[in-house]
């Protein structure tokens, strides 16, 4: 079990998208969750992003996974890393990293990425517009942060693949050690070399941007074939200029588009299917032959537990406890299932023990389907 050494709400109030610091032993004895063979396996895995880089005698090189075997074979000493996004949907040890940030809200939280890099290692300097916690796994990391980009750092452009800036100034200049944490807010240049062979653990949030949420908003409107309607005007006056709009036009159109985004029922949906869908690809199988209710039943009673695929997101409104919100698709609950919908969203597996009441066959009925859908998921090894 990790956990923080330091009040995670101080860290906030003082830190939080707004300055980089180091927490040096953020984490007390710190043990790494997964190895570097086994991060190396990740990046040979067809669902899996990775990317491997290496910078030898300054020449950047960059490429996507999933790579073969023989990539690690002659690679040196020096020079190289690759790196494994979303890591904590692959692999279950290193998922429980994430378990002390989850007193923050999940739809911030984007994912777990780690990186593996030898002695001279790193993607070199760079600017994010993640806030990130970088945590120090096994080995030495050398970081130095620069003061935020305020539009004078200038891109450069040694690999397509690389977002790369000149160097900056450093205003953090240190080496991090095996539970050291980094944290860094958006828009902060950084540039991390490892001094020996080492892992780090950058646990990212990533809030939309607004014109996600414009776009996406127009694609939620599509797809529910909203305002499928023409402006109906019949007051219309003759013009002396066939090429004007007219002010009172104008206000009647930016009315109609208004109107959209001033329901707050629908943006409150809109919100939740967005919110609700990962931006990383999740392990999702569904079980074949599908579960029966009873053997669900069964499966619980025994005390079992269903488990939720990792970085599936159950979201809901803190106004609207039941209505749940998982992966883009709306699942409402009767008051009566209040304890279920608890415990879709803010837990990471069902057991009856989590339960203060017998499971009730409406609630069985609903895991079941959630099961079948592949969100949640009985591990029967
Ligand atoms: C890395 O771990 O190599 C890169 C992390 C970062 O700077 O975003
Ligand atoms: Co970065």
């Amino acid at each position: 079990m990790y956990q923080l050494t330091f009040s995670l709400q101080e860290f906030l109030s003082q830190y939080w998208q707004k300055q980089p610091t180091i927490i040096k032993g953020g984490f007390a004895n710190f043990q790494d969750p997964i190895t570097a063979e086994e991060l190396a396996g990740l990046t040979m895995e067809e669902e899996v992003d990775s990317r491997f880089v290496s910078n030898k005698d300054n020449v950047w090189q960059a490429e996507h996974g999933p790579f073969s075997e023989d990539k690690f074979a002659d690679l040196g000493e020096s020079h190289w890393s690759f790196i494994v996004q979303a890591a904590n949907h692959w692999h279950a040890g290193a998922a429980q990293l994430v378990e002390p940030f989850k007193s923050m809200p999940q739809w911030l939280f984007d994912d777990l990425m780690i990186s593996y890099s030898v002695k001279g290692g790193g993607v070199g300097p760079h600017i994010d517009q993640y806030d990130v916690f970088i945590i120090q796994g096994q080995g030495k990391r050398h970081w130095r942060v620069g003061a935020k980009d305020v539009g004078q750092y200038k891109e450069v452009s040694n690999h397509s693949a690389l977002r790369q800036i000149e160097s900056f100034e450093a205003i953090i200049d240190d080496v991090l050690e095996p539970g050291d944490i980094l944290y860094i807010p958006p828009g902060f240049p950084h540039d991390g070399y490892a001094m020996e062979p080492s892992l780090s653990y950058s646990v990212g949030f990533r809030s939309p941007k607004e014109q996600e949420l414009i776009s996406n908003f127009a694609d939620y409107v599509l797809a529910h074939d909203f305002g499928d309607t023409h402006l109906h005007k019949p007051d219309l006056a003759t013009q002396s200029n066939f090429g004007a709009i007219s002010s009172s036009d104008l206000a009647s159109l930016t009315q109609m588009l208004q109107d959209n985004l001033a329901d707050p029922i629908r943006l409150k949906d809109f919100m939740g299917c967005m919110l609700s869908q990962s931006r990383h690809q999740l392990d999702i199988v569904q079980p074949e032959p599908v579960w029966s209710a009873e053997d669900i039943a069964i499966h619980l009673e025994s005390g079992q537990i269903i488990e939720k695929v990792a970085g599936l997101r159950a979201l809901f409104h803190e106004d609207e406890p039941h209505l749940l919100y998982i992966n883009g698709e709306v699942i409402k609950l009767t008051a009566a299932m209040g304890e279920l919908a608890a415990l879709l969203s803010g837990s990471d597996s069902l057991s009856t023990d989590a339960f203060s009441q017998p499971v009730e066959s409406d609630a069985i009925a609903l895991i079941t389907d959630l099961v079948n859908k592949g969100y949640w998921f009985i591990d029967e090894e």
